[in-house]
């Protein structure tokens, strides 16, 4: 486990050292994410929608979590590896330090979870466990929310993120990730706290970006949310690959009997 985490991020933040950030589900992603230099690895509960084929985050359970947990963790030597708390492992303070210490356990360096939960985070860090918040659209919400929408484009809105946000940093949260939040509220409380904000379709106020590697990568061709601009298209040479392993098998002439 990398103690500290909270000490080095705000030294960061301090410096003006930038963050990026990108999701890990498996052994060999998390282990090519590690070696290409990443500042966090997050086994994010998007597994459900990336890898599970679910519709949303919901239904991603804590078993889940921790099996893919252990896969990132075998990976990764260097960089920090954090984990989404499912929906529903963190109703109490109580459940949540169950759950928390179920994934530290298993190999986590930080915990992250969705909501502006201040007495369910201090639970965690008055232990010493590494709390990651998140803040804005909340996608264990999505079904109550009937879709994703941006935060914060009203004044009330962009007020009670704010306040949220302090509320955050003041319960020991070491970074706080601000997703599909608008840009001009964002980059405000990028400027109060003293924690590293990580912005997903939040703008480029933000202390850092984290993305789901399956959009950066162009994976899922089916699937992709208006604000990621994919760095490659890798389904493309994926089919290509399978394409030419399905021609070359049916080509092949069986050796001729003696
Ligand atoms: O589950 C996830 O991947 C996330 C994002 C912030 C990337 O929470």
């Amino acid at each position: 486990m990398i103690n500290g985490i909270k000490e080095s991020l705000e030294n960061s933040k301090r410096r003006g050292k930038k963050q990026a950030w990108l999701t890990a589900y498996d052994y060999p992603s998390a282990r090519l994410l590690d070696e290409s230099g990443i500042d966090l690895i997050l086994v994010g509960d998007s597994l459900g929608m990336v890898v599970l084929g679910q519709k949303d985050t919901v239904d991603v359970t804590l078993d889940e979590m921790i099996h893919h947990l252990k896969a990132v963790r075998r990976g990764v030597l260097r960089a920090p590896v954090a984990v989404d708390l499912p929906s529903h492992t963190y109703d109490t303070p109580e459940q949540a330090l169950e759950s928390a210490r179920s994934l530290v356990a298993a190999g986590a360096d930080a915990v992250k979870l969705e909501g502006p939960l201040p007495e369910v985070i201090k639970a965690l860090t008055d232990i010493k466990i590494e709390v990651i918040g998140h803040l804005g659209m909340l996608p264990q919400h999505v079904r109550e929310e009937g879709g994703y929408h941006r935060k914060g484009k009203t004044v009330p809105e962009a007020m009670s993120l704010r306040e949220a946000a302090l509320s955050l940093q003041k319960a020991g949260c070491c970074a706080l990730v601000l997703e599909l939040v608008d840009a001009a509220v964002s980059e405000q409380i990028s400027r109060e706290l003293a924690i590293p904000t990580i912005g997903i379709g939040s703008g480029p106020g933000c202390d850092g970006q984290i993305l789901v590697t399956t959009d950066l990568l162009g994976l899922q061709p089916w699937f992709r949310p208006s604000f990621v601009k994919p760095k490659a298209d890798l389904a493309t040479p994926f089919q290509r690959a399978v394409k030419e392993f399905i021609a070359e098998t049916y080509a092949l002439e069986p050796p001729s009997l003696p």
